[in-house]
């Protein structure tokens, strides 16, 4: 039988401090991938809570796949902004998330198999994965969709002053 010892092992149980915690320097400047990064944030934090306190594997793995379809979602949230706005980099962003999706099926393979994890180091990888891809992968993909709004918004803006002036 899984006890919690076996799931939480190097985890501090008791620990009340947050550990996904949102900050400014997540922001990515696109209001609804930011929403969505919030909540995914949220979602990670409840599960690394329920997870310290869970008294068996499956039950976490119940828990992952909550987090596993909120990511997909979002990914392919992210990858239609992409695809819409021709984004150059768009496969090699496709990548990360493909990476990071295998890797969240096999964490819930392995809760659900209850072979234990250690469960600080899946809450540590996740944690550094997200404020990387967020920081790094997510800012630039932001940046490129909202000057090419720019764009659109001033060619749209030079076709009605043409109208005026004709
Ligand atoms: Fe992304």
């Amino acid at each position: 039988m899984t006890t919690k010892s076996s799931i939480s092992s190097g985890a501090h149980a008791a620990d009340p401090l947050p550990y996904f915690v949102w900050s400014d320097s997540l922001f990515t400047g696109n209001e609804a991938i930011d929403a969505d990064h919030r909540r995914l944030f949220d979602i990670a934090e409840r599960l690394r809570r329920e997870s310290l306190q869970a008294q068996d594997n499956a039950a976490i793995g119940n828990s992952v796949d909550e987090l596993l379809d909120y990511v997909q979602g979002h990914f392919a949230r992210e990858e239609a902004l992409m695809a819409a706005t021709n984004y150059p980099d768009l496969e090699h962003h496709r990548l990360e998330h493909t990476l990071l999706t295998r890797h969240v099926q096999k964490l819930t393979k392995s809760f659900r198999d209850e072979k234990p994890v250690a469960s600080t180091q899946i809450w540590q990888f996740l944690r550094r994965w997200l404020r990387y891809h967020i920081m790094e992968t997510d800012r630039e993909m932001a940046s490129y969709a909202a000057a090419v709004s720019l764009h659109h918004a001033g060619n749209k803006a030079d076709s009605q002053a043409d109208c005026l002036s004709k």
